[in-house]
């Protein structure tokens, strides 16, 4: 998507009031087999919209500070999941942190290969709901632009990309095993789109959270095996070249029937979008 696109696009998202808890670590999880969990490192050219989202003053420096993963959707426009940002994630509010940024173009989180660019604004989705988790994304405006080949297309309401069955993969530093393995080298895991039937049956209403077909879609292996897992969260779902899931959560990570859960991408493009027979900008 053009720059001035997403700039004029993003001005609809008010910065959320109060942003509540989801914690960064999910409870559940012993034991699972194996980006992400049963995946496979990757060189970041390969992926090169995942981005990592960093803060060394809150996180320490061993991993470069990365804690969540995100994504460029435009060259000063990076989309991440919105409970990463939380009070609670962060120890503080976000505005606290002097040092967040991403982490753009570094398969090892220990070189110092590519750019790190600090976070200027967050706009969190205002329909943000903590408890459900639905509509978790936030939207990052960064202080210098990425390289364009970095950016990747959001797909759209309807793109075939979210047709169940779909390959698609998810990138990221997270948990490698779901007993917290946390890589230096980016991961990758080969997952499929499952039907919104399969995902609601895998979680009607628990502790994890419930499943919501408008907001989420869910994704993996019905046998379990490849998945993201916790630190990936925020980071890439692509299918077909397109954008159509952020990492959002799950019932720990590549077990049977407990797919991963996403934030739905077409959300973030409806949100951007300004409503249909808003004035120009410039009027009220
Ligand atoms: N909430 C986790 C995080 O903050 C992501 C969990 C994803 N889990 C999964 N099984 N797909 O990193």
């Amino acid at each position: 998507m053009r720059r001035s696109l997403v700039r004029a696009l993003i001005r609809p998202l008010a910065m959320a009031a109060t942003v509540t808890a989801i914690p960064l670590m999910s409870a559940a999880s012993a034991g699972a087999d194996s980006v992400v969990v049963g995946g496979f490192p990757i060189d970041v050219s390969q992926a090169p919209w995942t981005v990592a989202l960093a803060s060394r003053d809150r996180f320490g420096g061993t991993r470069a500070g990365q804690f969540c993963g995100a994504v460029a959707v435009g060259r000063t426009t990076v989309v991440t999941a919105a409970h990463c940002l939380s009070d609670d994630a962060l120890g503080s509010p976000p505005n606290r942190l002097r040092d967040l940024k991403v982490i753009a173009g570094r398969t090892d989180l220990l070189s110092q290969q590519g750019d790190e660019i600090a976070v200027r604004k967050i706009r969190f989705n205002p329909a943000y709901d903590a408890t459900t988790h639905s509509g978790d994304f936030a939207v990052l405006e960064l202080a210098a632009p990425l390289p364009q080949g970095a950016v990747v297309a959001m797909a759209d309401t309807g793109d075939p990309a979210y047709a169940p069955g779909t390959q698609a993969l998810v990138s990221g530093w997270g948990d490698t095993t779901g007993a917290g393995s946390y890589p230096y080298r980016l991961h990758a895991a080969r997952v499929r789109v499952l039907p919104d039937e399969m995902c609601a049956r895998a979680f009607p209403g628990g502790p994890d959270g419930s499943y919501r077909a408008e907001t989420m879609l869910c994704a993996g292996e019905l046998a379990g095996g490849p998945d993201a897992c916790q630190g990936d969260s925020g980071g890439p779902l692509v299918a077909r070249g397109r954008l159509i899931g952020l990492v959002s959560w799950g019932s720990g990570c590549g077990r049977p029937g407990l797919p991963g859960v996403y934030t739905r991408v077409s959300e973030i493009v409806r949100a951007l979008r300004p409503a249909d027979g808003a004035p120009p900008s410039g009027r009220s």
